[in-house]
Protein backbone atom coordinates (compact mmCIF):
# COMPACT_ATOMS: atom_id res chain seq x y z
CA UNK A 1 0.00 0.00 0.00
CA UNK A 2 1.62 3.41 -1.01
CA UNK A 3 1.19 6.28 1.58
CA UNK A 4 -2.14 8.16 2.33
CA UNK A 5 -1.48 11.31 0.44
CA UNK A 6 -3.42 13.15 3.15
CA UNK A 7 -2.10 14.86 6.93
CA UNK A 8 -1.27 17.86 8.16
CA UNK A 9 1.56 18.71 5.22
CA UNK A 10 -0.82 18.17 2.56
CA UNK A 11 -2.46 21.07 1.70
CA UNK A 12 -6.06 20.65 -0.58
CA UNK A 13 -7.17 23.46 -2.71
CA UNK A 14 -10.78 24.33 -2.79
CA UNK A 15 -12.71 25.79 -5.67
CA UNK A 16 -16.12 27.21 -5.18
CA UNK A 17 -18.03 27.02 -8.46
CA UNK A 18 -20.42 30.27 -8.89
CA UNK A 19 -22.46 28.16 -11.36
CA UNK A 20 -24.34 27.19 -8.09
CA UNK A 21 -24.40 30.91 -6.54
CA UNK A 22 -27.41 33.34 -7.32
CA UNK A 23 -26.25 34.30 -10.60
CA UNK A 24 -27.89 37.35 -10.29
CA UNK A 25 -25.12 38.30 -7.90
CA UNK A 26 -22.00 37.34 -9.22
CA UNK A 27 -19.87 39.96 -7.13
CA UNK A 28 -21.74 38.80 -4.50
CA UNK A 29 -20.45 35.46 -5.26
CA UNK A 30 -16.79 36.54 -5.38
CA UNK A 31 -16.97 37.86 -2.03
CA UNK A 32 -18.18 34.56 -0.49
CA UNK A 33 -14.72 33.21 -2.06
CA UNK A 34 -12.69 35.67 -0.72
CA UNK A 35 -14.23 35.69 2.55
CA UNK A 36 -14.19 32.49 2.65
CA UNK A 37 -10.49 32.43 1.95
CA UNK A 38 -10.64 30.18 -1.65
CA UNK A 39 -8.27 28.90 -3.54
CA UNK A 40 -9.65 29.62 -6.93
CA UNK A 41 -12.94 30.47 -8.01
CA UNK A 42 -13.96 27.76 -10.51
CA UNK A 43 -15.83 29.01 -13.66
CA UNK A 44 -17.72 26.89 -15.69
CA UNK A 45 -18.57 27.85 -19.42
CA UNK A 46 -21.61 25.27 -21.13
CA UNK A 47 -21.95 25.79 -24.91
CA UNK A 48 -25.30 24.42 -25.26
CA UNK A 49 -23.82 21.40 -27.34
CA UNK A 50 -20.80 20.42 -25.64
CA UNK A 51 -23.74 19.94 -22.66
CA UNK A 52 -26.83 20.63 -22.99
CA UNK A 53 -26.34 23.86 -20.94
CA UNK A 54 -25.28 27.46 -21.52
CA UNK A 55 -23.56 30.00 -19.00
CA UNK A 56 -21.06 32.23 -19.36
CA UNK A 57 -18.96 34.04 -22.11
CA UNK A 58 -15.86 35.90 -22.17
CA UNK A 59 -17.16 39.45 -21.37
CA UNK A 60 -18.76 37.65 -17.78
CA UNK A 61 -15.17 35.84 -17.21
CA UNK A 62 -13.90 39.97 -18.32
CA UNK A 63 -15.38 41.27 -15.40
CA UNK A 64 -15.21 38.28 -12.38
CA UNK A 65 -11.74 38.73 -12.95
CA UNK A 66 -11.45 42.12 -12.33
CA UNK A 67 -13.76 41.53 -9.44
CA UNK A 68 -11.46 39.68 -7.51
CA UNK A 69 -8.40 38.89 -6.56
CA UNK A 70 -8.70 34.89 -6.58
CA UNK A 71 -7.11 33.17 -9.39
CA UNK A 72 -10.16 32.14 -11.64
CA UNK A 73 -10.40 28.67 -13.34
CA UNK A 74 -11.94 28.22 -16.73
CA UNK A 75 -13.80 25.27 -17.28
CA UNK A 76 -14.25 25.35 -20.97
CA UNK A 77 -17.28 22.64 -21.77
CA UNK A 78 -17.44 23.26 -25.16
CA UNK A 79 -17.21 21.47 -28.84
CA UNK A 80 -14.33 24.03 -30.11
CA UNK A 81 -12.05 25.13 -27.34
CA UNK A 82 -9.46 25.86 -29.51
CA UNK A 83 -11.85 28.49 -31.23
CA UNK A 84 -12.89 30.04 -28.28
CA UNK A 85 -9.41 29.96 -26.21
CA UNK A 86 -8.00 33.12 -26.65
CA UNK A 87 -11.19 34.84 -25.77
CA UNK A 88 -11.03 33.23 -22.31
CA UNK A 89 -7.07 33.53 -22.78
CA UNK A 90 -7.46 37.31 -23.25
CA UNK A 91 -10.16 37.85 -20.59
CA UNK A 92 -7.81 36.76 -17.56
CA UNK A 93 -8.39 33.40 -16.97
CA UNK A 94 -5.70 31.92 -14.65
CA UNK A 95 -6.38 28.07 -15.17
CA UNK A 96 -7.38 26.95 -18.39
CA UNK A 97 -9.18 23.44 -18.90
CA UNK A 98 -10.21 21.68 -22.07
CA UNK A 99 -12.18 18.09 -22.23
CA UNK A 100 -10.27 15.35 -23.88
CA UNK A 101 -13.31 14.49 -25.61
CA UNK A 102 -13.14 16.98 -28.08
CA UNK A 103 -9.66 18.81 -28.02
CA UNK A 104 -8.14 16.74 -30.80
CA UNK A 105 -4.76 18.46 -31.04
CA UNK A 106 -4.12 18.12 -26.78
CA UNK A 107 -0.85 18.73 -27.29
CA UNK A 108 -0.89 22.19 -29.00
CA UNK A 109 -3.92 23.38 -27.26
CA UNK A 110 -1.99 23.17 -23.47
CA UNK A 111 1.01 24.89 -25.40
CA UNK A 112 -1.32 27.55 -26.32
CA UNK A 113 -2.74 27.93 -22.79
CA UNK A 114 0.89 27.91 -21.22
CA UNK A 115 2.06 30.65 -23.41
CA UNK A 116 -0.65 33.30 -22.64
CA UNK A 117 0.72 32.41 -19.08
CA UNK A 118 -2.04 29.87 -17.69
CA UNK A 119 -2.08 26.95 -16.34
CA UNK A 120 -3.29 24.42 -18.53
CA UNK A 121 -5.50 21.22 -17.46
CA UNK A 122 -7.21 18.42 -19.47
CA UNK A 123 -10.60 17.37 -18.77
CA UNK A 124 -11.68 13.73 -18.49
CA UNK A 125 -15.75 12.61 -18.81
CA UNK A 126 -16.41 9.57 -16.08
CA UNK A 127 -16.39 7.25 -18.88
CA UNK A 128 -13.04 8.47 -20.29
CA UNK A 129 -10.28 6.82 -18.84
CA UNK A 130 -6.83 7.99 -17.35
CA UNK A 131 -4.88 6.00 -19.78
CA UNK A 132 -5.87 8.53 -22.44
CA UNK A 133 -3.16 10.85 -20.91
CA UNK A 134 0.11 8.36 -20.71
CA UNK A 135 2.00 10.42 -23.16
CA UNK A 136 0.62 13.47 -22.11
CA UNK A 137 1.19 13.64 -18.18
CA UNK A 138 4.40 15.43 -18.80
CA UNK A 139 2.57 18.64 -20.72
CA UNK A 140 0.12 19.52 -18.33
CA UNK A 141 -0.07 21.71 -15.03
CA UNK A 142 -3.37 19.64 -13.90
CA UNK A 143 -5.81 16.77 -14.94
CA UNK A 144 -9.78 17.58 -13.79
CA UNK A 145 -11.34 14.38 -13.30
CA UNK A 146 -15.17 14.82 -13.71
CA UNK A 147 -17.07 13.22 -10.42
CA UNK A 148 -20.89 13.80 -12.76
CA UNK A 149 -21.54 14.01 -16.31
CA UNK A 150 -20.63 17.37 -16.74
CA UNK A 151 -23.30 20.13 -17.55
CA UNK A 152 -25.34 21.05 -14.36
CA UNK A 153 -24.71 21.32 -10.73
CA UNK A 154 -26.12 19.29 -8.02
CA UNK A 155 -25.94 15.82 -9.28
CA UNK A 156 -24.72 12.72 -7.27
CA UNK A 157 -21.32 12.04 -7.04
CA UNK A 158 -20.24 8.92 -9.12
CA UNK A 159 -18.05 7.02 -6.92
CA UNK A 160 -16.10 5.27 -9.87
CA UNK A 161 -14.37 7.94 -10.24
CA UNK A 162 -12.43 7.48 -7.46
CA UNK A 163 -10.24 4.52 -8.89
CA UNK A 164 -9.28 6.98 -11.50
CA UNK A 165 -7.90 9.27 -9.18
CA UNK A 166 -6.29 6.58 -7.35
CA UNK A 167 -4.38 5.24 -10.77
CA UNK A 168 -3.42 8.30 -12.31
CA UNK A 169 -1.72 9.85 -8.85
CA UNK A 170 0.36 6.96 -9.41
CA UNK A 171 1.02 7.28 -12.98
CA UNK A 172 1.85 10.58 -11.98
CA UNK A 173 4.02 9.24 -9.05
CA UNK A 174 5.77 6.69 -11.42
CA UNK A 175 7.11 9.66 -13.65
CA UNK A 176 8.16 11.75 -10.99
CA UNK A 177 5.51 14.10 -12.18
CA UNK A 178 4.29 15.31 -8.59
CA UNK A 179 4.36 19.25 -9.69
CA UNK A 180 0.75 17.95 -11.70
CA UNK A 181 -2.58 18.57 -9.57
CA UNK A 182 -5.38 16.11 -10.01
CA UNK A 183 -8.74 18.42 -9.65
CA UNK A 184 -12.23 16.56 -9.38
CA UNK A 185 -15.21 18.23 -10.18
CA UNK A 186 -18.85 17.12 -9.11
CA UNK A 187 -20.81 16.35 -6.22
CA UNK A 188 -18.11 17.33 -3.96
CA UNK A 189 -19.55 17.79 -0.81
CA UNK A 190 -19.27 17.08 3.73
CA UNK A 191 -19.95 13.50 2.22
CA UNK A 192 -17.63 12.34 -0.63
CA UNK A 193 -14.89 15.27 -0.13
CA UNK A 194 -12.86 13.32 2.23
CA UNK A 195 -12.47 9.74 -0.10
CA UNK A 196 -11.69 12.30 -3.10
CA UNK A 197 -8.29 13.73 -1.09
CA UNK A 198 -7.26 10.19 -0.06
CA UNK A 199 -7.56 8.94 -3.47
CA UNK A 200 -5.18 11.87 -4.37
CA UNK A 201 -7.23 14.30 -5.46
CA UNK A 202 -5.05 17.88 -4.79
CA UNK A 203 -8.02 20.49 -5.51
CA UNK A 204 -11.46 19.92 -4.85
CA UNK A 205 -14.28 22.00 -6.89
CA UNK A 206 -17.69 22.66 -5.10
CA UNK A 207 -20.56 24.18 -5.93
CA UNK A 208 -24.01 23.53 -4.06
CA UNK A 209 -21.97 22.36 -1.30
CA UNK A 210 -20.48 25.95 -0.66
CA UNK A 211 -23.19 27.96 -1.72
CA UNK A 212 -26.41 25.81 -0.20
CA UNK A 213 -24.92 26.07 2.90
CA UNK A 214 -26.56 27.97 5.54
CA UNK A 215 -22.78 30.02 5.93
CA UNK A 216 -21.42 29.80 2.28
CA UNK A 217 -17.80 31.46 3.25
CA UNK A 218 -17.69 29.28 6.60
CA UNK A 219 -18.45 25.94 4.53
CA UNK A 220 -15.59 27.06 2.39
CA UNK A 221 -13.02 26.25 5.13
CA UNK A 222 -14.83 23.72 6.08
CA UNK A 223 -14.93 21.66 3.38
CA UNK A 224 -11.23 22.17 2.91
CA UNK A 225 -10.50 20.83 6.60
CA UNK A 226 -12.92 18.04 5.80
CA UNK A 227 -11.01 17.10 2.74
CA UNK A 228 -7.78 17.02 4.65
CA UNK A 229 -8.85 15.35 7.34
CA UNK A 230 -8.41 18.16 10.16
CA UNK A 231 -12.20 17.98 10.46
CA UNK A 232 -15.20 16.01 11.14
C1 LIG B 1 -20.77 20.47 -13.77
C2 LIG B 1 -19.78 21.56 -13.44
C3 LIG B 1 -19.44 21.64 -12.01
C4 LIG B 1 -20.58 22.01 -11.11
C5 LIG B 1 -20.35 21.31 -9.82
O1 LIG B 1 -20.82 20.30 -15.14
O2 LIG B 1 -18.56 21.36 -14.16
O3 LIG B 1 -18.34 22.53 -11.80
O4 LIG B 1 -20.67 23.39 -10.87
O5 LIG B 1 -21.46 21.48 -9.04
P1 LIG B 1 -21.73 20.56 -7.77
O6 LIG B 1 -20.58 20.76 -6.83
O7 LIG B 1 -23.02 21.07 -7.26
O8 LIG B 1 -21.80 19.13 -8.26
ZN1 LIG C 1 -16.76 22.54 -13.58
Amino acid sequence: MSEPRIGPERKVLLAPSVLAADLSDLAGALKICEDGGADLVHFDVMDGHFVPNLTFGPPVLRDVVRRTKVPVDVHLMVSNPDALLDAYLEAGAAWVSVHQEVAVHLDRTLSRIRSAGARAGVVLNPATPAETLTDLLQSLDFVLLMSVNPGFGGQPFLPYVLDKARRLRSMLDERGLSQVQIQMDGGLGRDTIHRAAVAGVDVCVAGSAVFGADNPAAEIEHLRRLAEGTAS
